[in-house]
């Protein structure tokens, strides 16, 4: 543990922030939290006491508690201001995904102010924010941590990080990195036939059972498009040395029928573009029946080839015996082929998505934080 205490800033209460405050509240000797955020409203442990802290168990019921300041939303200078005036260091946790608050991570770190956050945004923007941000660390003799930003909790950012930093040579990094599109492949072209599997469904009628599950966005179109996948293969070539200058600057596969792509994204939209989809099922059963046809199943997955500094984001045919192939469920897959590992990659892989992994990553990240400033 660091030797001044350590005070903590959290912006964001939905499924991974609320996730987070419970795994923290069970933390022993866990840091005080002085500021709490949602979009609407700020909560505030005061200075220069900064007593009473703010519970991370009851965060919810805290407004009500005597000796806490409430406000609107805040500004990064004002957060600044009051997570630099604690006594001792302070530790930013970003569980939102506002680009507006990823771009004031250099601002914060400069000020000494750690981040952790499982928000891709600031890692897979522009590459002059990326290299602004390690940056403005090293200036600020501040920590930032992100393993959440890919792969949720799986120790995905780590592993690749420990690649490098020990000096394999890492050439190759390939995957099915988004649990929602995991599930769609895996269910609509899973390995088989066998007599008891149920018959195939349409790939419209996958989508529509995804959605209802909860396992895409609100808009589906925000899995289909592959931004989110291309956003975390972003991250990952950078690490590997990679200047990818932003995350639509390779090429990438959308699943979004073009005749679609420009419907709004209002719920009527939605519903539009939900009912319109059946009518391009067929160029989906194609692509299923072609890689049949040569003993295949298609996936969606990303890639790093680091000699050829490639990276694609899209649809290809895999050997039915293969890792990719037998993917389960909604689970994350990641092999990374180094120099050391030869020709058996390093493999990552396990659930990729839901609030309690990715706090855990969250958390994970706070503690080595804690560790080491
Ligand atoms: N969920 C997953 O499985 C998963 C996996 C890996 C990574 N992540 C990443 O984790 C992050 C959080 O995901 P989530 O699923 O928890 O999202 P979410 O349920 O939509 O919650 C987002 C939270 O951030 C708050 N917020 C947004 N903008 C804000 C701002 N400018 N200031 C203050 N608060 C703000 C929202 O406030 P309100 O409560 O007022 O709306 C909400 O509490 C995202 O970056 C996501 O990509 C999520």
């Amino acid at each position: 543990m660091p030797s001044k205490p350590v005070y903590l800033g959290i912006i964001g209460v939905g499924g991974v922030g609320t996730a987070f405050l419970k795994q923290l509240s069970r933390l022993p000797n866990a840091p005080s939290i002085v500021l709490l955020a949602r979009s609407s409203q700020t909560l505030l442990s005061p200075a220069p006491s900064f007593s009473p802290a703010i519970p991370a168990a009851d965060w919810q019921t805290a407004s009500s508690t005597a000796g806490l300041t409430k406000s609107g939303p805040l500004s990064p200078s004002e957060i600044i201001s009051h997570l630099t005036s604690v006594p001792g260091r302070s530790v930013l946790v970003d569980n939102t995904s506002d680009p507006a608050l990823a771009s004031a991570y250099p601002q914060f770190l400069r000020a000494g102010i750690s981040i952790v956050t499982p928000n891709k945004k600031g890692f897979s923007s522009d590459l002059s924010l990326w290299k602004d941000i390690f940056e403005s660390a090293a200036r600020g003799n501040a920590l930032v941590y992100h393993e959440s930003t890919v792969g949720a909790g799986l120790p995905v950012i780590s592993t690749l990080r420990d690649l490098v930093a020990t000096g394999d040579e890492v050439t190759r990094i390939e995957g099915v990195f988004s649990g929602t599109l995991s599930f769609l492949f895996n269910t609509f072209a899973p390995v088989g036939p066998s007599s008891s599997a149920p018959p195939a469904k349409q790939w419209s009628e996958v989508v529509r059972e995804a959605k209802e599950l909860g396992y895409t966005e609100p808009d589906p179109r925000d899995d289909l498009n592959g931004m989110d996948v291309a956003r975390k293969l972003t991250i990952l070539a950078r690490i590997v040395g990679l200047e990818v200058p932003s995350p639509d600057s390779f090429p990438i596969d959308s699943l979004i029928p073009e005749e679609l792509a420009s419907i709004p994204s209002t719920a009527a939209g939605i519903d539009e573009f939900m009912k319109r989809l059946p009518e391009f099922d067929s160029r989906m059963a194609d692509l299923k029946t072609k890689a049949e046809l040569a003993g295949k199943v298609v996936r969606y997955v990303g890639s790093v080839d680091v000699g050829k500094k490639e990276v694609k984001v899209g649809l290809q045919q895999f050997d039915k015996d293969s890792a990719i192939a037998n993917l389960k469920g909604s689970d994350n897959i990641i092999s990374f082929y180094t120099k050391r590992y030869g020709s058996n990659p390093l493999i990552v892989q396990g659930s990729g998505a839901g609030g309690e992994v990715t706090a855990m990553g969250v958390l994970a990240d706070l503690l080595k934080v804690l560790e080491r400033l």
